[in-house]
Formats: C-alpha cells, sequence, structure tokens
C-alpha cells in the first residue's frame, strides 16, 4: 500500500491497521505531508468551522509526589520552586478569565496532597456557584475512582489524564515502579465511565519512544475513544535525568495531529504550549494541521515560571489578558476566531 492510499483511507474510514500507521510515519515524504494536512484541515473545518476554543489553564500546584522521569516538577528535583495557589487565588483567576471571555477553566496541578477531596470539591462548588455557565476540566493525576466520582458530582465535567504510552515496557521507561501503564489506563476508562469529558494524549519524541509505539497510542486512542487528546512534542528539562535527550520533532507532532484529526473528526484536539515553546508558530501550524483549542495561560503572573515541566516554556513573563491578546491575533493571522463559548464535545 502507498502512503497516499493510507491517507485516503484514514480520510474516508477514519481508521487504519497497525502496519499502515507505521508504514505511513516511516515513509511519509513532503508532498504527501502536504496532502494529511489538508484533509486534516478540511475535516476540523467541516466540523468546527473557523472557530477555535480556548481554555484558561490555571496552574494550582507546583508541588507533586510523583517522580516521572521526563518532567521538571518531579519530586526529586531539589531545584524546582514549589507553590500552590490558595483557593482565594485560584477563584480570582477565574473572576478575571470569565471577563476576558474564557468559559472553560482547566485546573492543573502536580498530584499535590494538600488539594484533598474536600478542597477540590469546595473549589469545584464555588467555581460552579459563580459561574454556572462554565465547563471545569481537572488535571491533577490519577486520583482514583472514588475520589473522581466525587469530583463528578461536585460539577467538575472534564479530566485530562494523558497515558504518556500506551505500551507498558516504553512506560516502564518513563516512571518509576509504582506508576504503571495498565493502572493510567485503568483511570482512564473509569472517568469515561464516570462520566467525565475524558482527555488522553501523550508526547511526541519522548526518550526511547519507537514508531510502534506512536502507533499504538494512535490505536489506543481509537479503543478509549476520548473526547480530547493532548499532544506535545517532549521537551528535556535541564534538572531531570533526561536532560540530554533530543526534544520531539515539529514535524511529527504535526503529523499525529493530522492522523489523530483524520481517526477522530469529533475530537477536541489542542495546539499545546510545548509545541508553540519548540517553534514561534508552532500552534499557528497545529491549528493548520487539525487541531481546534488552545490554552492561553490565566496562572498567576508570579508564579508562572515555577511550572516548569520543561525548559523555555512560553508565555512564563505575561499576563493572562495578555496571552489571550497575543493568541487572539496569532490565530487571526491564519484565518481563525476564539470563541466564546464552553466548547464542549459534540
Ligand atoms: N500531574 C498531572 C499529570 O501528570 O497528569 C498534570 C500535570 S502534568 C505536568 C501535564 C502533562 O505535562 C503530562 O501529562 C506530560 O505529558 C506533560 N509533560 C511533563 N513533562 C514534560 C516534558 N518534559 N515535555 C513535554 N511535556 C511534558
Ligand atoms: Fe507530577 Fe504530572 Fe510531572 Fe508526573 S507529569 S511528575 S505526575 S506533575
Ligand atoms: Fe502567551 Fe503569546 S500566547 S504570550
Amino acid at each position: 500500500m502507498k502512503v497516499s492510499e493510507i491517507i485516503e483511507k484514514l480520510n474516508t474510514t477514519h481508521t487504519a491497521a497497525r502496519g499502515e500507521l507505521i508504514f505511513l510515519l516511516e515513509n511519509i515524504t513532503d508532498d504527501e505531508r502536504e496532502m494529511l494536512r489538508k484533509a486534516a484541515q478540511r475535516t476540523a473545518r467541516e466540523v468546527f468551522g473557523k472557530k477555535i476554543y480556548i481554555r484558561g489553564l490555571i496552574e494550582i500546584s507546583s508541588v507533586c509526589k510523583n517522580d516521572c522521569l521526563y518532567c521538571g516538577l518531579r519530586r526529586s528535583n531539589q531545584n524546582a520552586v514549589r507553590y500552590r495557589l490558595s483557593a482565594e487565588q485560584i477563584l480570582s483567576s477565574c473572576d478575571l478569565g470569565y471577563l476576558l471571555g474564557f468559559r472553560t477553566f482547566v485546573l492543573q496541578g502536580g498530584e499535590d496532597g494538600f488539594f484533598t477531596d474536600g478542597v477540590m470539591c469546595g473549589i469545584v462548588r464555588e467555581i460552579k456557584r459563580r459561574y454556572p455557565d462554565c465547563a471545569i476540566t481537572l488535571s491533577l493525576g490519577e486520583r482514583g475512582e472514588e475520589s473522581f466520582k466525587k469530583l463528578r458530582e461536585a460539577g467538575a465535567d472534564r479530566y485530562l489524564l494523558r497515558h504518556e504510552t500506551a505500551d507498558p515496557a516504553h512506560y516502564a521507561k518513563l516512571h518509576p515502579a509504582n506508576l504503571t501503564a495498565q493502572e493510567r489506563q485503568r483511570q482512564l476508562f473509569a472517568l469515561k465511565e464516570i462520566g467525565f469529558q475524558t482527555g488522553a494524549g501523550f508526547m511526541v519524541g519522548s526518550p526511547y519512544q519507537t514508531v510502534e509505539n506512536l502507533a499504538d497510542d494512535l490505536l489506543f486512542i481509537e479503543r478509549l475513544r476520548p473526547q480530547m487528546c493532548g499532544i506535545g512534542p517532549f521537551i528535556p528539562h535541564k534538572d531531570t535525568e533526561f536532560r540530554d535527550k533530543p526534544q520531539g520533532s515539529l514535524e511529527l507532532t504535526l503529523t499525529l495531529l493530522s492522523v489523530l484529526r483524520l481517526m477522530n473528526p469529533h475530537i477536541l484536539l489542542p495546539a499545546t504550549t510545548a509545541l508553540g515553546t519548540i517553534h514561534p508558530k508552532g500552534r499557528e501550524m497545529g491549528i493548520l494541521h487539525g487541531a481546534n483549542v488552545v490554552m492561553p495561560n490565566l496562572s498567576p503572573k508570579e508564579h508562572r515560571k515555577d511550572y516548569s515541566l520543561y525548559d523555555n516554556k512560553i508565555c512564563t513573563g505575561d499576563e493572562a489578558a495578555e496571552c489571550i491578546r497575543c493568541l487572539a491575533a496569532r490565530m487571526r493571522s491564519i484565518g481563525y476566531e476564539i470563541v466564546t463559548d464552553r466548547g464542549d464535545y459534540k
């Protein structure tokens, strides 16, 4: 089979066999990449038009009990500056975000024991009381089914938990032994079952990743059928043992965004901050390759630089209002408009 035939198959049937995905990723030429990009952009345009959904990202804590090898917030990083936002700081970020036009707030952080179910449910309820027309997305790691149920009952709508890599052996090379791919995937299926709009995802070019791993990631998304999928390039952090590993490639990340769009026409697909970090126009390129979401930073400016997952992260010195203005201009420059909308999965 030729790559062009696999692209056509993805475009018409929204699926491909593992061998076909591997063949495409290994052999795609520049011309075929452009063919794939156009098909993915067309698909996104059919579903979302020229609308780009925005999510206000509030980084609530840089404290984490985990030790994921790739992440600058890992607990063994002694150089990390740890902070946690108070409930008041989180709520005032939402107040500002609402005025700026956000209708989704993403509360993300390390696995920080301070944010117990009681504390988190209180914050979720208060945001919903103030802004019943807004969606709340949580991204707080593996809290387990009981916690997920309480958070859902308190009013949280969505949960982001990247599967990171679908292959258990690869997962074990990126995480300490207490974290497993099986448990991660079990929690993802539980989130869906509990009724969250669920987001999975993976890093592109993480250390030891193979093309086979990426094909399995795409097929895992096909099996889980999440409403969202976050992908971005792996970027090394200087205070982790992956400091000298190469960063993920722009081209491969864009190719995967397009394949994901064709396999999942309705999926909510962000052009991530990591993509914007490895190329000044990375997020614009992401949209032109089939993404439909951007996540401007709404965190209080004084803590931005301390939520340091990887080196050279963008938007660390900018106010929330500047960030959204900047992204709106970037989207306009490529013929898209950000919208004041919850942007639910349809
Ligand atoms: N602690 C929660 C979790 O792990 O799900 C939420 C925050 S965590 C920092 C969010 C995502 O950042 C992870 O799922 C991971 O894919 C990504 N990430 C961490 N370190 C990264 C790196 N060095 N390069 C690119 N992405 C990274
Ligand atoms: Fe903690 Fe998430 Fe970073 Fe892992 S990726 S160390 S869970 S913040
Ligand atoms: Fe944050 Fe440009 S998007 S400053």
